[in-house]
């Protein structure tokens, strides 16, 4: 696992390199998502790719700018599932963007996420992996050196509120859950963008991520295998939990399709038990 990582923090900065050299427009192309690709998804994707397309324990890409899956190395162990370039719309505003990596063995479902990890292009470019039953690890790059923070523990109750997808299509019970937080002195903390809205939350104590089924988007929006499970898994072992709109935890999803979606809730214990409440979710 450890090639694994150390291939991340190459990949890290030279994305960061790109998103602060070059080109910030559109490609002419879509994703398998039907959303437009910046030039900074598909350069993002590549060096991506380029990076561990020689690593022999890496059976196989699964990438958000990609349809299927890329086969690398058939005696290889592990699949990467990775979103290149989360929130890449947000790159030309000057917000905090991310790499969000879901690394597999076996079959691609949650249960067989072995590791995850993910970057903050921001001010400073900040790293977390995270591994089986250990707490989430915070590196922040240093002259392109990785260098270890704390390790992460959520709160059994925060302070911060982000709630993604258009409010206009949630559901009464959801809004109800969302004022009933602001009522609380909760405060919005919603950027648009997964990566730094969850590691935010990570960070400053605690809190939940909610982006619900919608009636525009019944299953949500963001996809099970490389953005939904690896944080699931992230904030399971800092303490909190990750659960969908039923209740199930989201390290239970299979996906039928690598790019499937999912409504996602994730939170500190007590806003994970008020989210269950507002949904009727007895469990
Ligand atoms: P991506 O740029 O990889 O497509 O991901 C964008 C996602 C995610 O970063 C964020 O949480 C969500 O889009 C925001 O969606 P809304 O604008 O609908 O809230
Ligand atoms: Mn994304
Ligand atoms: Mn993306």
């Amino acid at each position: 696992m450890q090639t694994i990582f150390d291939t991340i923090k190459k990949v890290a900065i030279k994305i960061d390199h790109a998103i602060k050299t070059e080109d910030l427009g559109y490609s002419d192309s879509e994703n398998s998502s039907g959303e437009d690709q910046l030039k900074l998804d598909v350069k993002s994707d590549y060096i991506i790719e380029e990076a561990f397309q020689d690593i022999s324990i890496v059976k196989a890409l699964v990438s958000e700018e990609k349809e299927g899956i890329l086969a690398l190395h058939e005696e290889g162990n592990y699949t990467i599932c990775y979103d290149p370039l989360d929130g890449s719309s947000l790159a030309d505003v000057n917000l905090s963007v991310g790499s969000i990596f879901g690394i597999y063995e076996g079959e691609l479902k949650g249960e067989n996420l072995v590791a995850s990890a993910y970057v903050v292009y921001g001010p400073r470019i900040e790293l977390v992996l995270a591994v089986k039953d250990e707490k989430p690890q915070h590196y922040r790059a240093q002259d392109g050196l990785f260098n270890f923070i704390s390790e992460i523990t959520l709160d059994e109750k925060g302070k911060l509120n982000a709630p993604g997808g258009t409010q206009q299509n949630w559901a009464d019970s959801h809004k109800t859950f969302v004022d009933g937080l602001f009522a609380e002195g909760y405060r919005l903390r919603y950027s648009g963008g997964m990566v730094p809205d969850l590691h935010q939350i990570l960070l400053k104590g605690g809190g939940i991520f909610s982006y619900p089924g919608t009636t525009d988007k019944p299953n949500g929006k963001l996809r099970q295998l490389f953005e939904v499970i690896p944080f699931a898994f992230i904030y399971e072992q800092a303490g909190g939990q990750a659960i969908n709109n039923k209740g199930m935890r989201l390290m239970e999803l299979v996906p039928a399709h690598p790019h499937d979606t999912s409504p996602c809730f994730f939170g500190s214990n007590y806003e994970v038990a008020a989210l269950k409440t507002a949904y009727g979710i007895k469990n």
